[in-house]
Protein backbone atom coordinates (compact mmCIF):
# COMPACT_ATOMS: atom_id res chain seq x y z
CA UNK A 1 0.00 0.00 0.00
CA UNK A 2 -0.54 2.50 -1.20
CA UNK A 3 -1.86 1.15 -4.59
CA UNK A 4 0.07 4.14 -6.64
CA UNK A 5 3.35 2.61 -5.86
CA UNK A 6 4.29 6.21 -5.22
CA UNK A 7 4.21 6.22 -9.54
CA UNK A 8 2.92 9.28 -10.71
CA UNK A 9 -0.69 9.03 -11.86
CA UNK A 10 -2.73 12.15 -10.27
CA UNK A 11 0.72 14.05 -9.02
CA UNK A 12 1.23 13.80 -4.83
CA UNK A 13 2.28 10.34 -4.96
CA UNK A 14 5.86 10.47 -4.79
CA UNK A 15 4.63 11.99 -1.35
CA UNK A 16 1.82 9.75 -0.22
CA UNK A 17 3.36 7.54 1.81
CA UNK A 18 2.30 5.06 4.60
CA UNK A 19 3.15 3.79 7.37
CA UNK A 20 6.78 2.20 5.75
CA UNK A 21 9.87 2.08 7.98
CA UNK A 22 10.62 5.29 9.75
CA UNK A 23 7.53 7.25 9.08
CA UNK A 24 6.55 6.53 12.69
CA UNK A 25 2.41 6.07 13.56
CA UNK A 26 0.57 9.01 14.28
CA UNK A 27 -1.41 7.75 17.15
CA UNK A 28 1.82 6.20 18.63
CA UNK A 29 4.26 8.26 17.39
CA UNK A 30 7.59 7.93 18.56
CA UNK A 31 10.09 9.04 15.44
CA UNK A 32 9.54 11.79 13.32
CA UNK A 33 5.95 12.54 13.77
CA UNK A 34 6.62 13.08 17.56
CA UNK A 35 9.76 14.81 16.41
CA UNK A 36 7.43 17.46 14.79
CA UNK A 37 4.67 17.51 17.13
CA UNK A 38 7.58 18.59 19.25
CA UNK A 39 8.52 21.53 16.86
CA UNK A 40 5.14 22.64 16.99
CA UNK A 41 4.60 22.17 20.63
CA UNK A 42 7.43 24.41 21.15
CA UNK A 43 6.22 26.92 18.09
CA UNK A 44 2.80 27.61 20.54
CA UNK A 45 4.37 27.10 23.81
CA UNK A 46 1.83 24.46 24.71
CA UNK A 47 2.85 21.58 27.06
CA UNK A 48 2.05 18.83 23.74
CA UNK A 49 0.85 19.35 20.29
CA UNK A 50 -0.82 16.60 18.64
CA UNK A 51 -1.70 16.38 15.10
CA UNK A 52 -4.52 16.09 13.06
CA UNK A 53 -5.09 14.58 9.47
CA UNK A 54 -8.38 15.19 9.82
CA UNK A 55 -9.39 18.60 10.68
CA UNK A 56 -10.48 20.49 13.89
CA UNK A 57 -13.73 18.13 13.57
CA UNK A 58 -11.04 15.02 15.09
CA UNK A 59 -9.97 17.15 17.52
CA UNK A 60 -12.72 18.40 19.27
CA UNK A 61 -13.98 14.93 19.69
CA UNK A 62 -10.83 14.13 21.08
CA UNK A 63 -10.85 17.71 23.94
CA UNK A 64 -14.10 15.86 25.13
CA UNK A 65 -13.18 12.73 25.51
CA UNK A 66 -9.59 13.73 26.99
CA UNK A 67 -12.40 15.19 29.40
CA UNK A 68 -14.40 12.66 29.52
CA UNK A 69 -11.72 10.01 30.69
CA UNK A 70 -10.85 12.25 33.71
CA UNK A 71 -14.22 11.77 34.77
CA UNK A 72 -13.41 8.30 35.12
CA UNK A 73 -16.27 7.28 32.20
CA UNK A 74 -19.04 9.02 34.50
CA UNK A 75 -21.52 11.06 31.93
CA UNK A 76 -20.08 14.90 31.84
CA UNK A 77 -21.68 18.23 31.26
CA UNK A 78 -20.32 20.72 29.13
CA UNK A 79 -21.23 24.60 29.83
CA UNK A 80 -20.97 25.77 26.08
CA UNK A 81 -22.44 28.95 24.10
CA UNK A 82 -24.58 28.16 21.28
CA UNK A 83 -22.51 28.96 18.21
CA UNK A 84 -20.65 26.13 18.15
CA UNK A 85 -19.67 23.83 15.06
CA UNK A 86 -21.48 19.92 14.37
CA UNK A 87 -18.25 18.28 15.10
CA UNK A 88 -18.78 19.44 18.78
CA UNK A 89 -22.87 18.02 18.73
CA UNK A 90 -21.48 14.89 17.19
CA UNK A 91 -19.01 14.71 19.56
CA UNK A 92 -22.02 15.01 22.43
CA UNK A 93 -23.91 12.27 20.57
CA UNK A 94 -20.94 9.75 20.56
CA UNK A 95 -19.87 10.38 23.92
CA UNK A 96 -23.36 10.85 25.80
CA UNK A 97 -22.57 14.44 26.83
CA UNK A 98 -25.69 17.00 28.01
CA UNK A 99 -24.72 20.41 27.13
CA UNK A 100 -25.26 23.51 29.73
CA UNK A 101 -25.94 26.04 26.75
CA UNK A 102 -24.73 29.15 27.71
CA UNK A 103 -26.70 32.34 26.25
CA UNK A 104 -25.58 36.01 25.94
CA UNK A 105 -27.34 38.58 27.84
CA UNK A 106 -29.05 40.34 24.69
CA UNK A 107 -30.28 39.35 21.99
CA UNK A 108 -28.40 37.32 18.78
CA UNK A 109 -30.15 36.86 14.97
CA UNK A 110 -27.17 34.91 13.80
CA UNK A 111 -26.90 31.54 14.74
CA UNK A 112 -22.86 32.20 14.15
CA UNK A 113 -23.19 35.24 16.45
CA UNK A 114 -23.88 34.48 20.44
CA UNK A 115 -20.42 34.53 22.08
CA UNK A 116 -20.89 35.51 25.57
CA UNK A 117 -18.83 37.08 28.72
CA UNK A 118 -16.85 35.85 31.20
CA UNK A 119 -20.29 36.74 33.23
CA UNK A 120 -22.23 34.98 31.54
CA UNK A 121 -19.88 31.95 31.94
CA UNK A 122 -19.91 32.46 35.59
CA UNK A 123 -23.32 32.66 36.28
CA UNK A 124 -23.99 29.19 34.78
CA UNK A 125 -21.00 27.60 36.44
CA UNK A 126 -22.55 28.99 39.71
CA UNK A 127 -25.72 27.45 38.94
CA UNK A 128 -24.67 23.90 37.53
CA UNK A 129 -22.35 21.61 37.84
CA UNK A 130 -20.87 21.56 34.32
CA UNK A 131 -17.47 19.43 34.02
CA UNK A 132 -15.95 22.39 31.64
CA UNK A 133 -16.62 25.15 29.60
CA UNK A 134 -16.43 24.83 25.73
CA UNK A 135 -16.25 28.07 23.64
CA UNK A 136 -15.50 28.61 20.04
CA UNK A 137 -12.89 31.76 19.31
CA UNK A 138 -12.41 32.98 17.10
CA UNK A 139 -16.26 32.40 15.99
CA UNK A 140 -17.38 32.42 12.26
CA UNK A 141 -18.04 36.18 11.78
CA UNK A 142 -14.59 37.77 13.34
CA UNK A 143 -15.45 37.52 17.18
CA UNK A 144 -13.44 37.08 19.53
CA UNK A 145 -14.16 35.85 23.22
CA UNK A 146 -12.64 36.69 26.08
CA UNK A 147 -10.75 33.73 26.81
CA UNK A 148 -8.54 35.08 29.54
CA UNK A 149 -11.36 36.11 31.85
CA UNK A 150 -12.91 32.81 30.98
CA UNK A 151 -10.20 30.88 31.92
CA UNK A 152 -10.01 32.98 35.28
CA UNK A 153 -13.89 32.16 35.72
CA UNK A 154 -12.92 28.48 35.17
CA UNK A 155 -10.27 28.25 37.17
CA UNK A 156 -12.10 29.80 40.51
CA UNK A 157 -14.99 27.02 39.49
CA UNK A 158 -11.79 24.43 39.07
CA UNK A 159 -13.03 23.52 35.78
CA UNK A 160 -10.79 23.29 32.51
CA UNK A 161 -11.52 25.34 29.68
CA UNK A 162 -11.66 24.01 26.04
CA UNK A 163 -11.74 26.18 22.88
CA UNK A 164 -12.07 25.84 19.48
CA UNK A 165 -9.54 27.82 17.65
CA UNK A 166 -10.10 26.69 14.56
CA UNK A 167 -10.41 29.63 12.89
CA UNK A 168 -7.27 31.00 15.08
CA UNK A 169 -3.70 28.90 13.88
CA UNK A 170 -2.24 32.08 13.35
CA UNK A 171 -3.24 33.99 16.52
CA UNK A 172 -0.19 33.06 18.59
CA UNK A 173 2.42 34.60 15.53
CA UNK A 174 0.85 38.23 16.03
CA UNK A 175 3.15 40.61 17.76
CA UNK A 176 1.15 40.51 20.64
CA UNK A 177 -0.41 36.71 20.91
CA UNK A 178 -4.15 36.18 20.95
CA UNK A 179 -3.44 32.61 20.89
CA UNK A 180 -5.93 30.59 23.06
CA UNK A 181 -2.58 29.07 24.70
CA UNK A 182 -1.16 32.38 25.84
CA UNK A 183 -4.66 33.47 27.26
CA UNK A 184 -5.76 30.56 29.60
CA UNK A 185 -7.16 27.76 27.88
CA UNK A 186 -6.45 24.35 28.90
CA UNK A 187 -7.34 22.52 25.60
CA UNK A 188 -7.34 24.11 22.21
CA UNK A 189 -8.10 23.04 18.27
CA UNK A 190 -6.31 24.84 15.43
CA UNK A 191 -7.57 24.33 11.66
CA UNK A 192 -3.87 24.68 10.37
CA UNK A 193 -5.57 24.45 6.90
CA UNK A 194 -7.74 27.37 7.53
CA UNK A 195 -4.92 29.96 8.11
CA UNK A 196 -1.67 28.18 7.63
CA UNK A 197 -0.53 27.34 4.26
CA UNK A 198 -1.47 23.32 5.21
CA UNK A 199 -3.51 20.99 3.44
CA UNK A 200 -6.88 20.64 3.79
CA UNK A 201 -7.45 18.14 6.79
CA UNK A 202 -4.44 19.40 9.04
CA UNK A 203 -5.04 20.22 12.41
CA UNK A 204 -3.87 20.54 15.86
CA UNK A 205 -4.95 19.88 19.49
CA UNK A 206 -2.74 21.79 22.34
CA UNK A 207 -2.66 21.01 25.70
CA UNK A 208 -1.47 24.14 27.91
CA UNK A 209 1.33 24.00 30.45
CA UNK A 210 -1.24 24.12 33.26
CA UNK A 211 -3.73 21.79 32.28
CA UNK A 212 -4.14 18.32 34.45
CA UNK A 213 -1.05 16.09 33.98
CA UNK A 214 -3.57 13.03 32.60
CA UNK A 215 -5.11 14.62 29.43
CA UNK A 216 -1.45 14.07 27.85
CA UNK A 217 -0.87 10.62 28.86
CA UNK A 218 -4.70 9.60 27.15
CA UNK A 219 -4.60 12.51 24.06
CA UNK A 220 -3.26 9.83 21.54
CA UNK A 221 -5.47 6.94 22.61
CA UNK A 222 -8.57 9.36 22.75
CA UNK A 223 -7.92 10.87 19.02
CA UNK A 224 -7.41 7.43 17.58
CA UNK A 225 -11.10 6.55 19.27
CA UNK A 226 -11.89 8.67 16.02
CA UNK A 227 -9.37 8.76 13.38
CA UNK A 228 -8.65 6.51 10.50
CA UNK A 229 -6.11 4.14 10.62
CA UNK A 230 -4.48 5.58 7.35
CA UNK A 231 -4.20 9.45 8.42
CA UNK A 232 -2.67 11.08 5.12
CA UNK A 233 1.06 11.36 5.15
CA UNK A 234 0.47 14.48 2.68
CA UNK A 235 -1.48 16.05 5.42
CA UNK A 236 1.40 15.30 8.35
CA UNK A 237 4.20 16.03 5.49
CA UNK A 238 2.48 19.91 4.99
CA UNK A 239 1.78 20.16 8.89
CA UNK A 240 5.69 19.62 9.54
CA UNK A 241 6.48 22.01 6.49
CA UNK A 242 4.28 24.66 8.71
CA UNK A 243 6.18 23.96 11.85
CA UNK A 244 9.20 25.13 10.09
CA UNK A 245 6.91 28.17 8.47
CA UNK A 246 5.70 29.79 11.97
CA UNK A 247 8.90 28.88 13.48
CA UNK A 248 10.42 31.21 10.26
CA UNK A 249 9.51 34.12 8.01
CA UNK A 250 5.31 33.76 8.63
CA UNK A 251 5.44 35.95 11.92
CA UNK A 252 6.80 38.62 9.68
CA UNK A 253 4.60 37.65 6.67
CA UNK A 254 1.46 37.63 9.08
CA UNK A 255 2.41 41.37 10.55
CA UNK A 256 2.52 42.58 6.73
CA UNK A 257 -0.58 41.22 6.20
CA UNK A 258 -2.66 42.63 9.01
CA UNK A 259 -1.90 45.72 8.35
CA UNK A 260 -3.13 45.35 4.49
CA UNK A 261 -5.86 43.83 5.80
CA UNK A 262 -6.86 46.94 8.30
CA UNK A 263 -6.26 49.21 5.54
CA UNK A 264 -8.63 47.41 3.25
CA UNK A 265 -11.41 47.24 6.11
CA UNK A 266 -10.89 50.99 6.38
CA UNK A 267 -11.06 51.78 2.59
CA UNK A 268 -14.31 49.54 2.63
CA UNK A 269 -15.87 51.32 5.39
CA UNK A 270 -14.81 54.77 3.67
CA UNK A 271 -16.88 53.53 0.47
CA UNK A 272 -20.17 53.04 3.19
CA UNK A 273 -19.69 49.35 3.84
CA UNK A 274 -20.06 48.31 7.64
CA UNK A 275 -17.61 45.64 8.74
CA UNK A 276 -17.89 43.64 11.90
CA UNK A 277 -15.79 41.42 14.16
CA UNK A 278 -12.25 42.53 15.52
CA UNK A 279 -10.10 39.23 14.52
CA UNK A 280 -7.22 40.78 12.56
CA UNK A 281 -7.68 38.27 9.46
CA UNK A 282 -11.12 38.38 8.90
CA UNK A 283 -13.14 40.66 6.69
CA UNK A 284 -16.93 40.73 8.08
CA UNK A 285 -18.98 42.85 5.76
CA UNK A 286 -22.95 43.58 7.43
CA UNK A 287 -24.22 43.66 4.03
CA UNK A 288 -27.54 43.76 5.02
CA UNK A 289 -26.98 47.59 6.34
CA UNK A 290 -26.52 48.32 2.75
CA UNK A 291 -29.40 47.18 1.60
CA UNK A 292 -28.18 44.06 0.10
CA UNK A 293 -28.27 40.38 1.15
CA UNK A 294 -25.33 38.72 2.05
CA UNK A 295 -25.90 36.21 -0.44
CA UNK A 296 -26.53 38.74 -2.77
CA UNK A 297 -23.07 40.09 -2.55
CA UNK A 298 -21.10 37.54 -2.63
CA UNK A 299 -22.48 36.59 -5.92
CA UNK A 300 -21.69 40.29 -7.04
CA UNK A 301 -18.02 39.90 -5.62
CA UNK A 302 -17.57 36.38 -7.56
CA UNK A 303 -18.59 39.13 -10.68
CA UNK A 304 -15.10 39.99 -9.92
CA UNK A 305 -13.94 36.89 -9.75
CA UNK A 306 -13.90 36.91 -5.34
CA UNK A 307 -14.66 33.79 -3.78
CA UNK A 308 -16.24 34.90 -0.36
CA UNK A 309 -15.61 32.19 2.78
CA UNK A 310 -18.99 32.36 3.71
CA UNK A 311 -22.23 34.51 3.24
CA UNK A 312 -25.79 33.92 4.14
CA UNK A 313 -28.84 36.68 4.01
CA UNK A 314 -26.78 39.10 6.49
CA UNK A 315 -22.92 38.98 6.42
CA UNK A 316 -20.13 37.83 3.54
CA UNK A 317 -17.10 37.00 5.40
CA UNK A 318 -13.52 37.07 3.74
CA UNK A 319 -10.78 35.48 4.81
CA UNK A 320 -7.27 36.95 3.37
CA UNK A 321 -3.62 35.10 3.90
CA UNK A 322 -0.08 36.05 3.28
CA UNK A 323 -0.72 34.30 0.43
CA UNK A 324 -2.91 36.88 -1.08
CA UNK A 325 -1.37 39.18 -3.39
CA UNK A 326 -1.16 43.45 -3.37
CA UNK A 327 -3.63 42.90 -6.61
CA UNK A 328 -6.15 40.70 -5.20
CA UNK A 329 -6.47 43.49 -2.08
CA UNK A 330 -6.94 46.21 -4.71
CA UNK A 331 -9.34 43.83 -6.56
CA UNK A 332 -11.22 43.96 -3.57
CA UNK A 333 -11.29 47.16 -3.07
CA UNK A 334 -12.46 48.11 -6.56
CA UNK A 335 -15.34 45.55 -6.48
CA UNK A 336 -16.61 47.36 -2.59
CA UNK A 337 -15.88 50.30 -4.36
CA UNK A 338 -18.46 49.64 -7.71
CA UNK A 339 -21.27 47.79 -5.94
CA UNK A 340 -24.24 49.46 -5.97
CA UNK A 341 -25.46 49.66 -2.18
CA UNK A 342 -29.16 49.95 -2.30
CA UNK A 343 -29.59 51.73 0.72
CA UNK A 344 -33.04 50.24 1.43
CA UNK A 345 -34.65 48.58 4.81
CA UNK A 346 -34.68 44.86 3.07
CA UNK A 347 -36.04 42.96 6.21
CA UNK A 348 -38.06 44.38 8.92
CA UNK A 349 -36.25 43.23 12.68
CA UNK A 350 -34.88 39.96 12.36
CA UNK A 351 -36.01 37.56 14.22
CA UNK A 352 -33.76 36.34 17.95
CA UNK A 353 -32.26 32.95 17.98
CA UNK A 354 -34.69 31.23 20.56
CA UNK A 355 -33.12 29.46 23.56
CA UNK A 356 -33.28 25.98 22.55
CA UNK A 357 -36.04 23.65 24.59
CA UNK A 358 -35.07 20.23 25.92
CA UNK A 359 -37.17 17.63 25.58
CA UNK A 360 -34.70 14.64 25.52
CA UNK A 361 -31.07 14.37 25.69
CA UNK A 362 -29.27 14.45 22.37
CA UNK A 363 -27.79 11.01 21.88
CA UNK A 364 -31.20 9.76 22.69
CA UNK A 365 -32.68 11.63 20.36
CA UNK A 366 -29.93 11.46 17.66
CA UNK A 367 -30.22 7.79 17.54
CA UNK A 368 -34.26 7.01 17.89
CA UNK A 369 -36.06 6.27 14.84
CA UNK A 370 -36.95 9.33 12.92
CA UNK A 371 -38.85 10.66 10.07
CA UNK A 372 -38.27 13.46 7.93
CA UNK A 373 -40.90 16.39 7.35
CA UNK A 374 -41.24 20.27 5.96
CA UNK A 375 -40.76 22.28 8.68
CA UNK A 376 -43.56 23.87 8.26
CA UNK A 377 -45.29 20.70 9.71
CA UNK A 378 -42.55 20.08 12.41
CA UNK A 379 -44.17 22.34 14.97
CA UNK A 380 -44.29 21.02 18.26
CA UNK A 381 -41.99 17.79 17.15
CA UNK A 382 -38.75 16.72 18.45
CA UNK A 383 -35.91 17.39 16.88
CA UNK A 384 -33.91 14.06 15.61
CA UNK A 385 -30.59 14.75 13.96
CA UNK A 386 -29.50 18.18 14.83
CA UNK A 387 -29.92 20.57 12.11
CA UNK A 388 -27.13 22.85 10.95
CA UNK A 389 -26.59 25.57 8.09
CA UNK A 390 -24.49 23.89 5.21
CA UNK A 391 -21.90 26.34 6.28
CA UNK A 392 -20.74 27.33 8.78
CA UNK A 393 -22.26 23.61 10.58
CA UNK A 394 -23.75 25.81 13.29
CA UNK A 395 -26.84 24.14 14.45
CA UNK A 396 -30.15 26.16 14.57
CA UNK A 397 -31.79 22.93 15.77
CA UNK A 398 -30.00 20.17 18.41
CA UNK A 399 -31.45 16.89 18.85
CA UNK A 400 -33.92 16.58 21.48
CA UNK A 401 -34.93 20.34 21.24
CA UNK A 402 -38.96 20.75 20.49
CA UNK A 403 -39.62 22.78 17.44
CA UNK A 404 -40.83 25.95 17.66
CA UNK A 405 -42.88 28.06 15.57
CA UNK A 406 -39.10 30.51 16.39
CA UNK A 407 -36.72 27.81 15.66
CA UNK A 408 -39.31 27.30 12.25
CA UNK A 409 -38.91 31.01 11.22
CA UNK A 410 -34.67 30.42 11.64
CA UNK A 411 -34.63 27.21 9.45
CA UNK A 412 -36.45 29.33 6.66
CA UNK A 413 -34.27 32.08 7.20
CA UNK A 414 -31.34 29.29 6.31
CA UNK A 415 -32.95 27.88 3.42
CA UNK A 416 -33.40 24.79 5.55
CA UNK A 417 -36.75 22.96 4.42
CA UNK A 418 -36.77 19.73 5.40
CA UNK A 419 -36.31 18.74 9.09
CA UNK A 420 -35.79 14.92 10.59
CA UNK A 421 -38.16 14.73 13.82
CA UNK A 422 -38.97 12.10 16.40
C1 LIG B 1 -15.61 27.14 14.17
C2 LIG B 1 -15.23 25.84 13.52
N1 LIG B 1 -14.87 24.82 14.30
C3 LIG B 1 -14.51 23.63 13.77
C4 LIG B 1 -14.51 23.43 12.42
C5 LIG B 1 -14.09 22.09 11.88
O1 LIG B 1 -12.81 22.23 11.40
P1 LIG B 1 -12.16 21.23 10.34
O2 LIG B 1 -12.74 21.58 9.01
O3 LIG B 1 -10.70 21.52 10.44
O4 LIG B 1 -12.50 19.85 10.75
C6 LIG B 1 -14.87 24.47 11.57
C7 LIG B 1 -14.89 24.27 10.11
O5 LIG B 1 -15.32 25.07 9.34
C8 LIG B 1 -15.26 25.71 12.13
O6 LIG B 1 -15.64 26.73 11.36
Amino acid sequence: MPGHKGQKFHGLEPWDITEIKGADYLFEAEGIIAQSEAKMAEAYGSRRTFYSAEGSSLCIKAMLGIVCRSGQGKKITVAAPRNVHKAFINACILLDIDVEWIYPKGEFTSICAGSVTPEDVEKVLSRTKADCVYVTSPDYLGDLSDIKGMSEVCRKYGVPLLCDNAHGAYLKFLPESLHPMDLGADMCCDSAHKTLPCYTGGAMLHISNHAPANYDDCAKEIMSMFGSTSPSYLIMESLDLCANYVNGDFPRDLERTVERVKVCKDRITAFGWHTIGEEPMKITVAAYKSGITGDGLADRLREYGIEPEYSDTQYVVLMPSPFNSEEDFLKLEKAFSEIKQPKIRLFGDLPAIPKGIKRMGIRQAAFSAQHTVNVEDACGLICGMTVTSCQPSVPVAVSGEEITPQVIKILKNYGIERINVL
